[in-house]
């Protein structure tokens, strides 16, 4: 459904990418790990259409999605979670969640349910929802940063570190609403320094090293190879 080909990136003059190739399958969580600095972020950037590749592919379903304008992939399916969660702090947390259902096509009961939804999974968001999203700690940010993706009806869910600096409580409502989505039908490429919840949820693995994929794999696999684990994300 989403592959990316030999795929090569710069910011301006630095070569950050080289030659990245990877492939989530319809519904298929995989996980990207990779130490700081590998690449990981401008991975999911270039495939959200953030940053332009000098060279390879990025296809969904089929067609070719590299450089295009940034909100193009949204309205193919594919839904972006950034590092930085990006709420708007100033509107509440319904209004945050309405950005991501003001588009055409989706009918008044479709975003009802959609909303619905989200506040069934996420009940502090539902409690919440007439406060600014900047009052809400960081945890609960997260969660509104998912659940407006979840507003986008997405085929895929790109996550970029979700459960960064989160508290282990979070980190298991996290690790839960990865599997709702799982269950759910969507795919999620999620990327994670977060090792062991990595390897639970996802059923294929890459690793990245300084812009390249090192390793790849299903889950089992590298469970079963510390080494590799050793050596390239240092647990
Ligand atoms: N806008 C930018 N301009 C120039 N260089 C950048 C920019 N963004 C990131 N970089 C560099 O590109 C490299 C890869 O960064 P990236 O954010 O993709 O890494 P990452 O694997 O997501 O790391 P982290 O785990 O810290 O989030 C790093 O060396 C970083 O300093
Ligand atoms: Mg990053």
């Amino acid at each position: 459904m989403l592959a990316l080909e030999n795929v090569h990136t710069y910011y301006g003059k630095s070569h950050i990418l080289h030659g990245v190739s990877i492939e989530v399958g319809p519904g298929e969580v995989v996980g990207l790990l990779g130490r700081n600095g590998v690449g990981k972020s401008t991975t999911l950037k270039t495939i959200m259409g953030l940053v332009r590749p000098s060279g390879g592919s990025v296809r969904f379903e089929g067609r070719d999605i590299a450089g295009m304008a940034p909100h193009r992939p949204a309205h193919l399916g594919i839904a972006y979670v950034p590092e930085e969660r990006r709420i708007f702090r100033l509107l509440s947390v319904l209004e945050n969640l309405r950005t991501g259902l003001d588009r055409p096509g989706v009918s008044e009961s479709r975003k009802n349910e959609l909303l619905e939804n989200a506040y069934e999974h996420f009940p502090v968001l539902r409690d919440r929802r007439n406060q600014a999203g900047g009052t809400l700690s960081g945890g609960e940010q997260q969660m509104l940063a998912i659940a407006r993706a979840m507003m986008l009806d997405p085929k895929i869910i790109l996550l970029d570190e979700p459960t960064e600096g989160l508290m282990p409580r979070m980190v298991s409502q996290i690790r839960e609403i990865i599997h709702v989505l799982h269950r759910g039908g969507v795919a999620i490429l999620l990327v994670e320094q977060n090792v062991p919840l990595t390897l639970e949820v996802s059923s294929r693995v890459y690793i990245m090293e300084k812009g390249v994929v090192r390793h790849h794999g299903p889950t089992a696999d590298l469970r079963a190879n510390q080494a590799v684990i050793h050596q390239y994300l240092g647990v």
